[in-house]
């Protein structure tokens, strides 16, 4: 199930985004799940904002991938691929965008609607899952690795009260 944390509002998921994108490294993949307007492009927009990705993030209306330009901690240029795959309705689509760039490439890759991906969602990832909570800007925001899901994904981070 992951680590639980509970957010009141988009700073909050931002903040909370920008602490987990820390332990991030180049070729992870971060898998987003969750209704529409729980908040997945806000929590891009904090993973980008830890690596000086500031370009404009948003819900692509037509396109599937953005691909912003960040850096890392040495100061190497880095790029944040975002991919938001509700309107995708064959995985073709994917595989014509040459899937393995992002995938298995060294950048970060962030996924939109990830559940479109079957089969070809890498193993080795991060898994994120947000849905709402009890009022208007209540969001319940579950991390999970499934590299080594025993382990914290966010050091030191002390968690929100349900
Ligand atoms: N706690 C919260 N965390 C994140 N966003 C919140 C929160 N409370 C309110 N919001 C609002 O909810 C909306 C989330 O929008 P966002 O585009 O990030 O959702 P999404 O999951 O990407 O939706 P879509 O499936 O359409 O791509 C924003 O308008 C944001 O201001
Ligand atoms: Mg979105």
């Amino acid at each position: 199930m992951g680590e639980e944390h509970w957010t009141s509002s988009e700073q909050d998921t931002l903040a909370l985004a920008r602490s987990f994108a820390l332990q991030l490294h180049r070729g992870d993949v971060v898998a987003l799940r969750g209704e529409l307007g729980t908040g997945k492009t806000v929590f891009v927009k904090g993973i980008c904002e830890t690596f000086g990705a500031l370009a404009h993030v948003s819900s692509p209306s037509f396109v599937i991938l953005n691909r912003y330009e960040g850096k890392d901690r040495n100061d190497r240029e880095l790029l944040i691929y975002h991919l938001d795959l509700y309107r995708v309705r064959s995985l073709d689509e994917i595989y014509d965008l040459g899937y393995e760039e992002f995938f298995y490439g060294d950048g970060i890759t962030l996924i939109e609607w990830a559940e479109q991906l079957g089969e070809l969602l890498p193993a080795k990832r991060y898994d994120v899952h947000l849905t709402y909570g009890e009022s208007d800007s209540r969001r319940r925001i579950t991390i999970e690795s499934m590299i080594s899901p025993k382990e914290p994904v966010i050091a030191g981070k002390s968690r929100g009260t349900p």
